[in-house]
């Protein structure tokens, strides 16, 4: 979709279908010989939040959408509405849509209106009939230029819509040496790839021994971002990349198998977010580190009972080969570590239990620093992705004490599966303020307004508003 901002008012622009919001306890703003605020009075057009209703009006579609209460309108507000209105206007057969900016609202309200559109227009179509009633272009109409919001979110839209692409490919399609590519083609930064036989040669134990198994050649990818003028500390972007989680030899129940080509969503929104950050400008510097491999049962699998050795040497008893992603981790956080990361937070779809724990509305959050965790909470704030932080503490390290190795990767005590993963990647976080990220329910069908089904892109805003922020 292309995105374009004017001071023209709406019928000025070429756009067939023009949204105007309508706030309650107000009337509006510009009207076309009374058409729209008749349509208020007679309460055909409602001003609740996602009301809409239809008119035509000087030749033109109008769409009137209720934004609620001026006082609660926020940019998560936006998004929402905005993302009511891509609804109708496809079903209307709209092409150019131009919203008419409330009046009084800021860029992120304007962010927001781009954000909730480009998100919410979007859809996977790679092995289907391209959709022919896609929205092709989006005019924002302000009194005051918002160009400059308008161009710097429909970036970021864009990018999180790529982090979908790749989490709704197919695992054939999106192999850990696809990924890898895929992180080549990013504009503005270095990218590092090691394959199976560099992982090995890095020492990286436990990350090769969730590869073993797989004929696919596992990929770690590192992709830096060196902006100018930047002067805070070496941000270190960690991504699981399991791009195929089977489970492994300890394999997993059929019915919901399929899900799990989403296990690298944790990778897909840090290498997305890097290169939106990077096509921003941000000044800041950051080390992205992608696990990308397969998890599969064969011949040379790893084995429940198989004892491997990190790259920062801790011995690692795996008693159960599913719980592969935090083997991946402890690989990457220490290469982050290696690289001169001075903050670090890893996205991972880590855990079941932490789909129970929270469902698909939040994702966890579990950090080592308290500054460094509000840092992340307020991003996501910002950003309209929730997170939720739970407890690390000591007595959890009795769950992961190994009984033949230094620590095991699966408690045998079930309770608190979230947390205890979490403790076990603090390991291997040495004392650089750490968070993590489980996005296990939120990285796919979350079911919330502006995200369609399959790959939400989750975590890719968070990123950007915590480069953004740092
Ligand atoms: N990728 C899964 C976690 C997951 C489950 C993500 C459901 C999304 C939806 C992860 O690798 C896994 O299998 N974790 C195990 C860990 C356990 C064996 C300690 C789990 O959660 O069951
Ligand atoms: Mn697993
Ligand atoms: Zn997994």
């Amino acid at each position: 979709m292309r995105v374009t901002a004017t001071t023209d008012a709406p019928p000025a622009t070429d756009a067939d279908t023009i949204v105007v919001g309508v706030f309650e306890d107000e009337g509006i703003a510009h009207d076309h010989g009374g058409a729209l605020q008749a349509l208020v009075d007679s309460g055909e057009a409602k001003r609740g939040l996602r009301k809409l209703a239809v008119t035509h009006a000087e030749g033109r579609r109008y769409l009137v959408a209720g934004l609620g209460g001026r006082g609660d309108f926020d940019p998560e507000r936006a998004r929402v509405v905005a993302a009511a209105v891509v609804g109708r206007a496809k079903e209307l057969g709209t092409k150019t849509l131009c919203w008419e900016v409330p009046h009084h609202v800021s860029d992120a309200h304007v962010a927001g209106l781009v954000e909730g559109t480009l998100l919410a227009a979007y859809t996977y179509r790679e092995f289907k009939e391209p959709e022919t009633d896609g929205i092709e272009a989006l005019v924002l109409s302000a009194h005051h230029d918002v160009g400059a919001a308008s161009t710097a979110a429909a970036t970021v839209a864009s990018f999180v819509n790529r982090a979908r692409d790749l989490q709704n490919k197919p695992a054939n399609v999106l192999t850990p040496t696809a990924l890898a590519e895929r992180a080549s083609e990013l504009e503005g930064v270095r990218v590092e790839v090691l394959d199976g036989d560099g992982i090995r040669a890095a020492g990286m134990g436990a990350f090769a021994a969730v590869a073993q198994g797989s004929y696919e050649d596992p990929r770690l990818i590192t992709i830096r971002y060196e902006g100018e003028g930047a002067t805070g500390p070496l941000l270190g972007y960690v991504g699981k990349a399991v791009t195929f989680d089977s489970g492994g030899i300890s394999i997993k129940p059929a019915a919901k198998m399929h899900e799990m080509k989403f296990d690298m969503s944790g990778g897909a929104a840090v290498l997305e977010a890097l290169g939106a950050i990077a096509a921003l400008k941000l000044p800041v510097r950051v080390a992205g580190v992608i696990g990308a491999t397969e998890n599969l049962p064969s011949g040379r699998s790893m084995k429940p009972g198989d004892i491997v050795r990190s790259k920062s040497g801790v011995s690692i008893e795996i008693n159960n080969t599913d719980a592969e992603g935090r083997l991946v981790l402890a690989d990457c956080l220490t290469h982050a570590i290696e690289l001169g990361a001075e903050r670090l937070i890893d996205l991972a779809t880590l855990t079941g239990a932490m789909v129970v724990a929270l469902g698909k509305t939040h994702a966890g959050l579990l950090a080592s620093n308290d500054d460094w965790a509000a840092a992340v909470e307020s991003a996501g704030a910002r950003a309209g992705e929730l997170n939720w932080r739970l407890p690390l503490h000591a007595e959890y390290d009795e769950q992961i004490k190994g009984r033949y190795a230094d620590i095991v990767n699966s408690p045998a005590d079930r309770g608190a599966g979230g947390i205890t993963a979490a403790q076990f990647l603090k390991r291997f976080t040495g004392d650089v303020p750490w968070a993590h990220l489980d996005i296990a329910g939120t990285a796919y069908d979350n079911k919330k307004p502006y995200t369609p089904n399959g790959g939400a892109g989750y975590g890719v805003r968070t990123l950007v508003e915590l480069a953004r922020g740092a």
